[in-house]
């Protein structure tokens, strides 16, 4: 007997008397004698070993073994009741699974709003880098050394250089624009900063800004006070009003703080609005002159406005969001309920 005769002998007998009650007898069984990593199919590679005269004779008890093994696992297979694993039925008629469509994020859709609105009075969209340098994001801002922002309550700091943060507004991209363009300049700058705050239901690490800037001959506070006016009755409502508050920030002079009357009372004072009927968006004002000089542009020739607005608390007022940590938890219960992509 030559030494495939005499394999295919042994395998006929464990195929034969192969006794198996469960499953995975049957899977084993399928494993060791059918797949295409099993002795059978090592067998028929090594056919091409065998000398040419006797490779008919060879094939033929192969294909003999292989019909066993097959016939032995269809009987295994109906002696514990399940049906060949390959053969799965499966019902062409049954409806398919539908496919889950995705929705818009309300902070994007309050963003496209917000361009959509800007654009229409000819300002352009710009970006800037979220990982920032000092002088980026606060000495051409023009503030003093030694100004509380920069401690590390409030600025995550790059550990092996403080002189790389994540930036902690917007306003860095006023500065990389006005260094790059020449007046006028007409552009909002949406995007991400960050803070090292606790998480609360009120602050968060992080959270999303639109930068506004206009710089050109002749710009005034007037220009910047319709311009707020005429954003809040576009996004808001025609009987929106609007309220400027004086306030501080380093880079305008004068500042001013933009309230929108509450949208949830109408002004007539609610726990949104802490009862006074207002509501803070912005932060906003008169481009400060060293901030001018700082990025080349003659303050003599050319006057400015600026605004930074939170889009997170437009988004709130917008849909009666109570809740920023809602925006970043990804709870799908939540996001469906905006606008799906489609
Ligand atoms: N950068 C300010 C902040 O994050 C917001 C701001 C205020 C931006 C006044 C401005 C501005 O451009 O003019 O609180």
């Amino acid at each position: 007997m030559s030494a495939m005769e005499e394999k295919v002998a042994s395998l006929k007998a464990q195929i034969e008397t192969f006794a198996g009650k469960e499953a995975v007898d049957v899977e084993n069984f399928r494993l060791k004698y059918i797949s295409k990593k099993g002795v059978i199919s090592e067998l028929f590679d090594d056919l091409k070993t065998v000398p040419a005269d006797q490779k008919k004779a060879a094939g033929q008890l192969l294909n003999e073994i292989k019909k066993l093994a097959e016939a032995k696992f269809k009987e295994l297979n109906e002696s514990i009741g399940t049906k060949d694993t390959n053969a799965e039925e499966i019902d062409l008629t049954l409806p398919s699974i539908p496919n889950q469509v995705g929705s818009l994020h309300p902070l994007n859709l309050t963003r496209y709003k917000i361009i959509e609105i800007f654009e229409r009075l000819g300002f352009s969209v710009a970006d800037g880098p979220e990982v920032e340098d000092d002088w980026h994001n606060f000495t051409a801002l023009n503030f003093p050394e030694n100004h509380p922002a920069r401690e590390m309550q409030d600025t995550f700091f790059v550990e092996k250089n403080p002189d790389v943060l994540l930036r902690t507004h917007t306003s860095n991209v006023q500065i990389r624009l006005m260094k790059q363009q020449k007046p006028p300049i007409r552009s909002i700058m949406p995007g991400r900063v960050y803070r090292n705050e606790a998480i609360s239901a009120r602050a968060h690490c992080f959270f999303h800004q639109v930068e506004g800037l206009y710089v050109d001959k002749n710009v005034s506070f007037s220009d910047l006070k319709q311009t707020l006016y005429h954003f809040a009755k576009e996004m808001f409502g025609q009987d929106t009003r609007i309220r400027l508050r004086p306030s501080f920030f380093p880079f305008t002079e004068p500042s001013a703080e933009i309230d929108i009357s509450c949208l949830i009372c109408k002004g007539k004072g609610c726990n949104v609005c802490k009862y006074s009927g207002w509501v803070e968006i912005a932060g906003s004002g008169m481009v400060h002159p060293n901030v001018l000089k700082n990025v080349g542009i003659d303050p003599e020739e050319y006057t400015g406005f600026a605004f930074g607005m939170g889009i997170e608390r437009v988004t709130m007022m917008r849909y009666g969001i109570n809740d920023l940590r809602l925006f970043s938890e990804n709870d799908v219960r939540f996001l469906k309920q905006f606008k799906p992509v489609f």
